[in-house]
């Protein structure tokens, strides 16, 4: 049973299981990992933490693809949701990897039965809404500008090539949300749309000691200090998570925001995004 908290390790069994996984990792081998790296436990711990993030990402995306089934969503989208879970335990393995390079993942307790918080709404739709919202539309969308940062800052080749790769991924990770949302417009009622309000705000706060694993380290080999991170935590909360969802008649409350320094949207004269 899956009870309690673990260490954290990876297995693979091989076979034909292996040989139908092999295309869709087959770049990891091609990263430049003949890089001389520096020794940095900060980057051990990190990229550990990191793989542990993106093992619990597929779990996510399973519980999306299922929730979706659930509640007839469009079966392509279904269908991306559960691709999506391969590209997370590609990044699983991705991560660990770069974990070993460092000189090895550190040790790690996981409860693996609390991968993810189940949805509370009963009605099936916006049970699916709200963990899409949780994971798509705050959690991927969150992710993509802080690896991006990350990546500008890595100063090594090969986490700026993983970081380039994963990060071209959780881009469509986020959209998924957008896509979701959009269809599933019309069926959602005021009452709805201040549920999956909340719902994105516990999850931004719920986020941001999780993205800021590496804080008050230096920045670089995929690590971000909190003078990196925390500015653009800030600015990735307004413009990727709080306006879209906006935009969309779901009103992330202002006390999340202002919780993790972030404004709500309206309130700021930030441009862009
Ligand atoms: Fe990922
Ligand atoms: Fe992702």
């Amino acid at each position: 049973m899956c009870q309690g908290f673990v260490p954290f390790e990876l297995s693979t069994i091989g076979g034909p299981w292996g040989r139908r996984l092999a295309p869709r990792r087959a770049w990891i081998d091609e990263l430049p990992w003949d890089e001389a790296l520096p020794s940095s436990p900060e980057a051990r711990h990190v990229w550990t933490t990191t793989a542990f993030s993106e093992y619990a990402s597929a779990a996510a995306f399973a519980e999306v693809a299922a929730a979706m089934l659930a509640c007839g969503a469009p079966i392509d989208l279904v269908a991306a949701a559960g691709d999506f879970v391969v590209d997370e335990i590609v990044h699983t393995e991705l991560a660990a990897r770069v974990a070993a390079a460092f000189g090895g993942a550190v040790t790690l307790e996981v409860d693996l039965g609390k991968l993810v918080r189940p949805a509370v709404a009963a009605d099936p739709l916006l049970a699916a809404a709200e963990i899409v919202v949780r994971t798509s539309c705050v959690g991927e969308a969150l992710t993509v500008p802080i690896l991006k940062l990350s990546r500008r800052l890595a100063g090594s080749s090969l986490v700026d090539a993983a970081l380039a790769a994963v990060v071209a991924d959780e881009a469509s990770h986020a959209q998924l949300g957008w896509w979701f949302l959009d269809w599933a417009d019309h069926r959602l009622d005021d009452a709805a749309r201040v549920h999956l309000g909340r719902v994105a705000g516990a999850a931004v706060r719920a986020f941001a000691p999780l993205l800021a694993v590496s804080s008050c380290s230096p920045s670089g080999l995929g690590t971000l200090a909190c003078d990196d991170y925390d500015p653009a935590f800030v600015a990735a909360a307004e413009r990727s998570v709080a306006r879209p969802l906006a935009a969309r008649g779901i009103v992330v409350p202002a006390a999340d925001l202002a919780a993790v320094g972030a404004s709500p949207p309206g309130a700021t004269a930030m441009s862009g995004g």
